[in-house]
């Protein structure tokens, strides 16, 4: 082809996206089959919601509000913030991508734990950034937050954070924190993606938020595609200092999240007590997988999010593969960046038990 890229485009890593159930279904000739693999809410999201998108689907034929008023409202007045603190994006991911459109070029450079949620890189390296990548701590894949403190230098314009960590469901600690708070520029981005906060128990939760005012250098990330159950309509939000939102406000597109989105993102927000029941029961199903693990004597990480890291070892590809003949779809770790493991999304009761049932087999027949 004589038509080429701009220069770059063709090095930007690949997103290797979980596998779909009609592509297993047809694959191996299945009828049934679960996604364990993106750490969606299998509840899904909750009643009134449902019955939202049931009864309208006249909706689709409207453009959304360009600003999302009150959906912007409503995620202020749950955080006591101005609708100005918050920008809205079709997924966290455009967020992040928005914050790299304004704040990264060639010669600037972002700090990242590695592995990690491949959307930070990707987006810093369309920008001509550079990454800089803090490898976690071993054993416990924790980010290292002295080492990500020590590595920002002049060129560092951004450094990402999360908690609850994608792919290792680990948090961190109010203390360090603060240390990343205390110990960076204030002419650096801080973003500490939450995508996962909700599912933190109560006295695990930092608010995260009332740090904002004291720190305009702070930029909270959250979604509605992990607990609240709208992955598929692509609804996240960030909120941080009014100045960075005007400025992320500049490169957004009008119509980024669409009317359902917006709208289906207030009926959640009004239901925000479904969340913490989504949470309890989660949270529930991870105990009984931490005691089957205990129990069969596999190592697993625990977890602070939706999804457990589950140590699989040298034979992780077949039991994946096994694991999808069964028609579970799990997320391998060399995907993720840590061989050895598989990422598996919690489920409903019911499924988890098949689950478990079937990995065993398939676990104790590769290591017979
Ligand atoms: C850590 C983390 N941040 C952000 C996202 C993106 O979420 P969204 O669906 O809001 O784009 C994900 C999704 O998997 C994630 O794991």
């Amino acid at each position: 082809m004589s038509i080429k890229p701009k220069k770059g485009v063709y090095d930007l890593p690949d997103y290797v996206a979980g596998r779909t159930q009609e592509e297993i279904k047809q694959k191996y000739n299945l009828t049934e089959v679960y996604k364990l693999a993106s750490n969606e809410n299998i509840l899904g999201p909750c009643k009134q919601v449902m019955e939202y998108l049931k009864d309208n689907p006249d909706d689709v034929n409207y453009y959304p509000d360009s600003d999302a008023l009150e959906t912007r409202n409503r995620i202020a007045q749950k955080y006591g913030v101005h609708r100005d603190n918050i920008i809205l994006g079709n997924g966290t991911d455009q967020i992040i991508e928005m914050i790299c459109d304004c704040f990264i070029e060639n010669g600037v450079n972002i700090v990242i734990a590695e592995p990690n949620f491949p959307i930070y890189e990707k987006s810093a390296l369309k920008c001509g950034g550079q990454v800089i990548k803090v490898p976690l701590c071993e054993p416990d894949f924790r980010q290292n937050i002295p080492e990500i403190i020590n590595s920002m230098n002049r060129s560092t314009k951004a450094v990402f954070l999360a908690s609850p960590y994608n792919p290792t469901g680990t948090i961190l600690t109010e203390d360090e924190f603060l240390d990343v708070l205390k110990n960076t520029d204030k002419d650096v981005l801080i973003v500490m993606d939450e995508a996962y906060h909700e599912y933190l128990e109560d006295d695990r939760k930092i608010d995260t938020v009332s740090f904002i005012k004291e720190n305009p250098n702070l930029v909270i990330l959250r979604t509605f595609s992990k607990i609240y159950g709208l992955a598929g309509l692509r609804i996240g939000y960030g909120i941080a200092d009014r100045e960075i939102i005007s400025i992320l406000n500049k490169v957004r597109l009008p119509f980024n999240v669409n009317l359902i989105a917006q709208k289906a993102a207030v009926i959640a927000l009004e239901n925000d007590w479904y969340a913490s029941r989504v949470r309890d029961e989660i949270t529930a199903q991870k105990e009984k997988f931490y005691s089957f693990f205990d129990k069969s004597g596999i190592r697993y990480l625990r977890s602070h999010a939706n999804f457990i890291l589950v140590k699989t070892g040298d034979e992780s590809n077949r039991i994946v593969e096994e694991l999808l003949k069964s028609g579970f779809i799990v997320r391998p770790g060399l995907n993720l960046g840590i061989p050895g493991y598989i990422r598996v999304t919690i489920s409903t009761p019911e499924i988890n038990d098949r689950f478990l049932e079937r990995f065993i087999e398939i676990y104790r027949m590769a290591y017979r």
